[in-house]
């Protein structure tokens, strides 16, 4: 059977990608946060997953405001990429699995959540900054991923609540994968930022550090949670946290942390960089 080996959640912003570009890893600004991923990368190469369900947001590549799908589910065979402005590199397209997409979405059409199938779907820097991260120069070919798309964008958004059921049924569909493949379960975006608006730059490392810690401890108490405390405490474009919910809610068993680091700011964000073990 399939099952899942473990959780990283990673910010996605695009300067990361800009800064992988320019080769800016080791300078003083980016050190801080790009130390935190040969640890991840040693992991990644010990336990060798197969499959990485990616919790990620659309910024308006995709979807737009005229069609925005609550959560949407890539059953591609391969997901082609675009920079929707912001500048970046596109990196080489990233091969899917629509067998286990399928299965996915129908487990998840069965527990009564109505998602969007996208047999077609281009993914922007929310998926393949975190792509970069875990696996640097596009060593991802013999990866296979699952996107799963959660609007943030325009209200109304999912409630944290229905994100982290929405993962737990992820990761019962996983569970119930006849196949003996290794899952690993990314949590993109966050942690606190603004970008625009009276409150742009706003960054609360006190809130972050709390979501952090609860994310391990009390999941249910994060849960309770509306987008506009996520906004009133994490700034306009804190509801990302979101995605962090719907990978830990696919994490189902004993966790161990085995990394967890925090720095702000990157560009206008509070970066929260956690490797998750699941036994
Ligand atoms: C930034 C953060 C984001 O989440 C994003 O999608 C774009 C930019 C930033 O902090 O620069
Ligand atoms: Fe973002």
């Amino acid at each position: 059977m399939a099952r899942v080996i473990g959780g990283i959640s990673t910010s996605h912003i695009p300067s990361i990608g800009k800064a992988i570009e320019n080769n800016l890893q080791e300078t003083e600004y980016w050190q801080p946060f790009f130390k935190n991923f040969p640890g991840i990368h040693a992991w990644l190469e010990q336990e060798k997953p197969d499959v990485a369900v990616v919790f990620y947001n659309d910024h308006g590549l995709e979807f737009f405001l005229d069609k925005k799908p609550t959560f949407a589910i890539g059953a591609a065979a391969s997901y082609m990429n675009a920079d929707e402005g912001w500048g970046i590199p596109t990196i080489p397209a990233i091969p899917g699995d629509p067998e286990f997409s399928w299965h996915i979405c129908n487990h998840l059409v069965e527990s009564e959540f109505d998602i969007t199938i996208c047999q077609e779907m281009k993914v922007d820097h929310g998926l393949t900054v975190p792509m970069q991260l875990m696996w640097p120069n596009n060593s991802y070919s013999h990866m296979k991923v699952i996107p799963v798309c959660l609007n943030v964008e325009q209200h109304p958004m999912p409630s944290p609540k229905r994100c982290y059921n929405l993962g737990k049924a992820i990761g019962e569909a996983i569970d119930s994968y006849d196949k003996d493949l290794k899952v690993v379960v990314l949590g993109t975006g966050g942690l606190s930022h603004q970008l625009d608006g009276e409150r742009a730059g706003y960054i609360n490392k006190e809130f972050d550090l709390y979501c952090m810690d609860k994310l391990i401890s009390d999941p249910d108490e994060l849960s309770k949670l509306t987008i506009h405390d996520l906004i009133a405490n994490g700034g306009a474009q804190g509801p990302e946290f979101i995605m962090w919910m719907g990978m830990r809610g696919a994490l189902n068993g004993e966790l161990n942390v085995l990394q967890s680091d925090y720095h702000a700011p990157i560009s206008n964000t509070g970066a929260g960089t956690m490797l998750i073990e699941n036994k």
